[in-house]
Formats: C-alpha cells, sequence, structure tokens
C-alpha cells in the first residue's frame, strides 16, 4: 500500500470529526514514527501491512472519541514533545500564552510552578532559561511521576526539584517568578464540557469544585511569602475569571495586576508583582 493511500482511507474514516483530516495525517505519522510534517513528502513511499494495521487500530480509537494526545501519549507544546498519560492534563496551546508573558520579563535565578501535571510550563522555561532552576509541584504523585520522565527526556532534570505538595503546603524559600495553570472549572459548568475533555483529562486536573476560583485564592494570598522582592505571580485563567482574579491579586498587596489576552482575544492570564 502507498503511503498516500493509506492517508485517504483515514481521512475518509474520520470525515465527521471535526479536524479530521488533520488528525489522520498526525495518526499516519505517529504509525510510522516519523515527523507529521514528512507525511506530504512520503506520499509515494509504500507502508508495511503492520503499519497499516497500527494505524487503524488509531483511527478506531478516535472514531470512538478518543484524543489524538492520548493515542499517541504524546503533545507537542512550545516546539517540544511532551510524554502524556492519562494521570495528567492534556497539555492546551493556550497556556502559551502564559509561557510568552514569562519570558518577557527578567530571566529568574529560581521559579516555581504549582500544580505541574506533564511538567510543560517548567520544562519550557527551564528549556528557555539555561541558568534558571525550578521547583514544580503537584497534589498528583502520578502526575510527577510523568513530570519527571519529561524533564529527564528534555535534559533539564538537574535543575527542577519536583514535590509533592498541597499547592504551598510543602514549598520552602523564595522564587523570582511563580506561574500556575490550576484547575479552574466551575462544578457547575463540568457537564457542559466536551465529551474529550470530560472523559479523557483527570478530574482533579479541571475543577477545584465549587465556582472554580479557590485555587487563585491560595495562590495568590501566599505569594507574598514565597516571592522575593519584586518577584512576579502569573497565572492562568478561564476567560471570564479575570476581574475577580485581579482583585485576589490586589488584595494580596500585588502590585502592577495586569490582565492579558490568548491569541483569540480573551482573557487567559493575570500578573502581579511584589512591592
Ligand atoms: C489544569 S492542570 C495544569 C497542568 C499543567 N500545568 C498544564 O498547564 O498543562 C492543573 C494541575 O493542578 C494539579 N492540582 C490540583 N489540585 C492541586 C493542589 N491542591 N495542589 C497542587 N496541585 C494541584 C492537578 O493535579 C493538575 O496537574
Amino acid at each position: 500500500v502507498k503511503l498516500a493511500q493509506a492517508l485517504r482511507q483515514g481521512t475518509v474514516a474520520l470525515r465527521d470529526i471535526d479536524g479530521g483530516a488533520r488528525d489522520a495525517r498526525v495518526l499516519l505519522a505517529g504509525a510510522l514514527g516519523v515527523d507529521a510534517s514528512r507525511i506530504t513528502l512520503m506520499a509515494d513511499d509504500d507502508v508495511t501491512p503492520g503499519d497499516v494495521t497500527r494505524y487503524q487500530a488509531m483511527l478506531a480509537r478516535r472514531t470512538a472519541g478518543e484524543p489524538v494526545a492520548r493515542i499517541l501519549g504524546q503533545r507537542r507544546f512550545w516546539g517540544q514533545v511532551f510524554k502524556v498519560t492519562p494521570d495528567v492534563l492534556d497539555p492546551r496551546p493556550e497556556t502559551e500564552t502564559l509561557i510568552a508573558e514569562a519570558l518577557q520579563g527578567p530571566v529568574p535565578t529560581r521559579f516555581l510552578d504549582l500544580g505541574t501535571g506533564s511538567g510543560i510550563i517548567a520544562l519550557t522555561l527551564l528549556g528557555e532559561w539555561p541558568g534558571a532552576q525550578g521547583v514544580a509541584t503537584d497534589i498528583s504523585q502520578a502526575a510527577l511521576n510523568v513530570a519527571r520522565t519529561n524533564a529527564h527526556d528534555l535534559g533539564v532534570s538537574r535543575r527542577l526539584d519536583l514535590i509533592q505538595s498541597d499547592w504551598y503546603a510543602c514549598v520552602s524559600g523564595t522564587f523570582d517568578l511563580i506561574v500556575s495553570n490550576p484547575p479552574y472549572i466551575g462544578a457547575d459548568e463540568m457537564a457542559g464540557l466536551s465529551r474529550e475533555v470530560r472523559e479523557w483529562d483527570p478530574e482533579i486536573a479541571l475543577t477545584p469544585g465549587g465556582d472554580g476560583l479557590s485555587p487563585y485564592r491560595v495562590i495568590a494570598d501566599g505569594a507574598p511569602k514565597y516571592l522575593c522582592p519584586g518577584g512576579r505571580l502569573m497565572v492562568e485563567i478561564g476567560p471570564t475569571q479575570g476581574q475577580a482574579v485581579a482583585q485576589m491579586f490586589r488584595d494580596a498587596g500585588l502590585q502592577g495586576v495586569a490582565l492579558l489576552a490568548d491569541l483569540d482575544g480573551r482573557d487567559r492570564v493575570v500578573t502581579g508583582r511584589k512591592a
């Protein structure tokens, strides 16, 4: 079978899925173990029956509603590949807004990532700042194990401390920068999430219960104790939470509190700094 033919079959199989053509291409690359950008160049290559069987199994999982990153066990973020398992949130492209903002500021000596999940935030920042030291926490030991694997694979594990902690509970010392993308979906919004999100992301990564704002209160209130003078706090938010979270930052005594939008123009990040 020629690759082009396998790809055509995949595109047909996923025709009812939003973005199905792209998924068919990415999954074929995954089945063949090549980069998705090479698929077009390989159109005339032969694929083995084993490759086709593997591809068909992936297409069947996708048709049944499983997200591509779950099928492949990996997700590309800020140009690097991260392992994802059922124990971690599938990283979202919106989180690149937080990364871009963090990179605008001065390079920190030491930073803290609260609720690190697969580690995308801490590991991306360590990659961009070769002199920095990171501490990353999660309440989930299973998530920390994924972050540890990713840190190792990306070659930054020596500069990262992974700590199991309920927000700041087991954290010590002070930081030039604190970042977090905490769970923020309100309990009453959970039913409205797409099936792909509800069924495949861990509940603890999606919602803290209640109005979804409780992690921000803890993170903002603790920031003055854990930030160095002039240190920055930066969190990802849901698009409707900006005003409430900005007020928590001000109530905690942080200065220069600002709201930043993602590429779709929705409020996505709140920042502030210690005097
Ligand atoms: C929205 S996910 C973000 C994961 C990752 N930082 C990212 O951006 O893809 C939130 C993370 O916070 C963790 N978490 C939930 N409650 C926590 C708590 N009380 N203390 C620390 N981490 C917590 C979850 O396990 C999950 O990994």
